[in-house]
């Protein structure tokens, strides 16, 4: 009897030990942020099977302890909902083997995905050495990067760590400058931690990201190779990461889409974001909302003097073709029109613009309003809910108060003969602004050629339709662009939800 006890104990003593021992999923990690109450984070992580494991959380004001056994490999815990606020030290413990996260927190996780816009570096964007003195001022914003992997088939866990979670002002200067300055802006509106978790690639495309469900959705099968594959990015950047609880995610992409598909856009765009969300809800047992808040950037700009439709039509479909969000296809989203960012000069590529700021707070408005419903904040810049034509002149009367300035061709006009329809071989004609009120632009329309009429307007329909801070119309407190929008007659334009 005595000698088989002391068998199982060296055996117990061999595999709990070392290597073949405890440990979290590899996102979890010091100075890690986990999602405050009222939901509940999730952790999990590896370790020798059948054990069981106790994990402890100590903190300032509580201390709690929860169970979990190994099966397959894994445990998973569900904590009880924690306030916002630490730090604590969380210990996962089974028999003689401990893994422990020290110093986490417990605040709002916000998942930032998408391509190179989002993954420019606070290092390169304007201001960037004030940007970077001032990251140390904002410790409670913890930031953690997801390694450039891709794989075939849906990932349990990430292949690798880029930066493991980073109290600022440390990898601050690599990580996502849009994301960082998303979290930080948060930061000083709710006073709480915040978690950012960057998994971005450069050059991706949306099908990349989307799991085969999602592209299901919108008969987007095609396979091609490499990190351009379908699904390749969401196998292994985004799915390891979905039993994590979040708060919600902001989103920089379209870029690639410009030039791939850009007609199925409003489809797979909205599409990948209904997957995530019930992914997530699924992949956290709950906990993540099935309708988390997604907040996203209308594509800026890249090439002066472009006609290609590229950009525009891309913009539009970012929004599902309703030009403004949330609208009922796409509900609790939030967008920042960056069309009015574009920078000439940027030593990245003018695709890159290096004014991520303005990009940021306009973001952090929206998550304010829809993410947060705080009362009183703007975060949409003027759409039209009404357009009508007159003798010589077109009234577009906007839903708010409009900041005008006078532009000669930033609104075209479709001239038809015969109230044929504007198609894609109509002309377009640039329709000066003659006068404006409070809430309305009046246009002249004396600009289609005698037999002609009128059959459809658009605003800032070009890829770079502006200079810098410099559109024609603007929230009346000149903070948010109106975003861009088509109109063809006998088709309606306008706001029928917020
Ligand atoms: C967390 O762990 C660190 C290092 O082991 C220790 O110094 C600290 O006192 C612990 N904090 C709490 C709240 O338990
Ligand atoms: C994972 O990505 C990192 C870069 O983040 C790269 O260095 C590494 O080689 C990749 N690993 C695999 C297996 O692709
Ligand atoms: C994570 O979530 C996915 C998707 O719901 C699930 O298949 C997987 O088993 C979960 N992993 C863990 C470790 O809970
Ligand atoms: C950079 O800093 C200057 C001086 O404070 C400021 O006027 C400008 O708006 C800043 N630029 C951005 C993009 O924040
Ligand atoms: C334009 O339309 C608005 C809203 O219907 C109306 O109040 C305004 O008087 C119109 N302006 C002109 C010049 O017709």
């Amino acid at each position: 009897m005595a000698m088989s006890l002391g068998a199982v104990f060296i055996f117990v003593a061999s595999i709990y030990g070392g290597e073949g021992g405890l440990r979290f999923a590899s996102y979890y990690g010091d100075h890690m942020v986990l999602q405050k109450a009222p939901e509940s984070a999730v952790l999990w992580g590896y370790g020798p099977e059948g054990a069981h494991v106790t994990l402890t959380l100590s903190g300032p004001s509580q201390r709690r302890t929860s169970l979990a056994d190994v099966t397959n490999g894994i445990w998973r815990v569900t904590l009880d909902p924690v306030a916002a606020g630490g730090p604590y030290n969380v210990t996962a413990a089974a028999q003689d083997s401990t893994a422990a996260l020290t110093d986490v927190l417990f605040g709002d996780v916000w998942l930032c995905g998408g391509q190179s816009n989002m993954w420019l570096q606070t290092s390169k964007i304007f201001n960037a050495s004030d940007e970077l003195r001032i990251a140390e001022k904002y410790p409670h914003v913890r930031i953690f990067m997801a390694g450039f992997n891709q794989s075939k088939t849906e990932e349990i866990d990430l292949i690798q760590v880029e930066l493991p979670w980073s109290v600022p002002p440390t990898n601050v200067a690599d990580f996502s400058a849009v994301c960082w300055l998303f979290g930080r802006y948060l930061q000083e509106t709710l006073q709480y931690p915040i978690g950012l978790v960057e998994s971005c690639w450069e050059g991706t495309r949306v099908e990349v990201w989307s799991s085969p469900r999602a592209l299901q959705q919108c008969d987007r099968q095609r396979v091609g190779s490499g990190p351009k594959e379908n699904s390749v990015l969401w196998n292994a950047m985004i799915h390891p990461l979905l039993n994590m609880t979040v708060k919600g995610a902001i989103w920089y992409q379209g870029e690639a889409n410009t030039v791939y598909h850009q007609e199925k856009y409003s489809c797979s765009f909205p599409a990948m974001i209904d997957d995530w969300r019930l992914a997530f809800h699924h992949g956290s047992g709950g906990q993540t909302s099935l309708h988390f808040p997604f907040g996203f950037v209308q594509l800026s700009t890249d090439q002066k003097g472009s006609k290609s439709d590229g950009f525009p039509n891309i913009r539009w479909h970012q929004t599902a073709d309703y030009g403004f969000v949330p609208n009922s296809r796409m509900q609790n989203t939030f967008m920042a029109v960056a069309l009015d960012l574009p920078d000439e000069t940027s030593p990245y590529g003018t695709i890159h613009p290096r004014d991520k700021q303005d990009v940021a707070y306009r973001l952090t408005l929206g998550a304010r309003a829809v993410a947060y419903g705080e009362v009183g904040v703007s975060f949409q810049g003027p759409f039209p809910t009404q357009i009508t034509l007159l003798s010589k002149m077109i009234n577009v009367t906007y839903d708010q108060k409009v900041r005008v300035t006078p532009s000669k061709d930033v609104f075209e006009i479709c001239c038809t003969e015969g109230h044929a329809p504007c198609g894609p071989e109509s002309a377009w004609v640039s329709s000066p602004i003659m006068q404006q009120g409070p809430t309305t632009v009046l246009l002249t329309s004396d600009v289609c050629p005698p037999a002609e009429e009128v059959s459809g307007l658009r605003y800032a329909w070009r890829d770079w339709p502006c200079d810098f801070k410099a559109c024609p119309v603007y929230s009346a407190s000149g903070v948010l662009p109106a975003p861009p929008f088509i109109a063809k007659r006998s088709q309606s334009v306008g706001k029928q939800e917020v």
